[in-house]
């Protein structure tokens, strides 16, 4: 499905996980589907693919496939539905984290500052808050750290002031209603900018993409066998950042800890030294790429005493 996104860092991602054919590996964020179907050319008839996805919409680009399941939730439980399908442990896990073109360019989604449509922004539409909920719900504080967190929004009090006063008057709940009120805390230069920053902030909390990030790191440690790859692409330096810490160090504190010889004990050995970013030509190609930050982990098999 080629409409629906074009994957960044495909062949760089893919080739990171160094694909056995009889392995099992994870696509945790499968999208359009392709880098499911790179993975797949790379297996052999008994390799396995577990593909997670928790858009409703991404469903419909399922790889009819044998070797192949698709597993509509969040990658947060990767390890009970794992379970579920008697895999305990993998050969390698693929996260191409955030939002999809598709969901960004359908209006009905709310995501993008492009459009007027109603303020959703759920990646799955079973559950949860609406960006809208978020706006009419949460106190003037929450909703200045949230926008300053996720987003370095700079007048995030003033936007959340904002916010508070105008939801007395009348439910936000219309992406062009927030793009308004967020125009008046922007200068003129930095518009869409700024604007991008406050959506990217409202879209984090809404689908809790850091905490969902957490988990999966968390629990990859224990699902990778020695000498499996853990491959991320991360589009936000808070994200990054968790993942660079998390490979140097086996935890989300980044503590390092070294053995009695002072060798470190990171259950990663680090396959890129540092993130990886698109090609000039990918960049011309495809502008959505620019925030791209790939880096990779192997399992060792080193085990803590203490
Ligand atoms: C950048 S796109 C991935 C693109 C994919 N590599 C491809 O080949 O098209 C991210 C996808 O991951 C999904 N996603 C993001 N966070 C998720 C989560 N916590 N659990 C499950 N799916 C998630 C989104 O719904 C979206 O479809």
């Amino acid at each position: 499905m080629t409409g629906y996104h074009r994957p960044v860092l495909l062949a760089e991602s893919v080739e990171g996980l160094a694909v056995k054919p009889d392995g099992i590996y994870v696509d945790v964020t499968f999208g359009s589907g392709q880098s499911s179907r790179a993975i797949l050319e790379r297996l052999g008839p008994e390799g396995r693919l577990f593909s997670f996805d928790q858009d409703q919409d991404a469903e419909a680009n399922r790889i009819d496939d044998p070797r192949c399941t698709f597993i509509a939730a969040n990658f947060k439980h990767i390890r009970n539905y794992l379970q579920f399908h008697g895999v305990s442990q993998v050969n390698g896990i693929l996260a191409d984290l955030g939002v999809s073109s598709h969901q960004f360019d359908v209006a009905e989604r709310g995501f993008s500052t492009r459009f007027d449509g109603p303020l959703d922004m759920r990646m799955d539409r079973s559950r949860g808050l609406t960006a809208a909920d978020v706006l009419a719900s949460y106190g003037e504080d929450e909703l200045a750290d949230l926008f300053y967190r996720y987003g370095e929004v700079h007048n995030s009090r003033r936007l959340a002031r904002l916010i508070v006063q105008s939801r007395t008057q009348t439910p936000i709940t219309r992406t062009e209603q927030l793009r308004e009120l967020a125009t008046l805390c922007s200068d003129t230069a930095n518009r869409n900018r700024f604007l991008a920053q406050v959506f990217q902030a409202l879209r984090m909390e809404v689908n809790g993409e850091m905490e969902a990030l957490s988990a999966l790191l968390t629990q990859s440690v224990g699902m990778l066998k020695p000498g499996g790859r853990l491959v991320v692409i991360a589009y936000h330096s808070l994200e990054d950042r968790m993942v660079k810490r998390f490979l140097r160090s086996g935890n989300l504190e980044g503590k390092e800890e070294k053995d009695f010889y002072g060798n470190p004990l990171s259950p990663f050995r680090l396959v890129t030294r540092k993130a990886v970013i698109p090609s000039e030509a990918e960049l011309a190609e495809n502008s959505r790429s620019r925030s791209a930050r790939l880096r990779i982990g192997e399992k060792t098999n080193i085990v803590k005493t203490s």
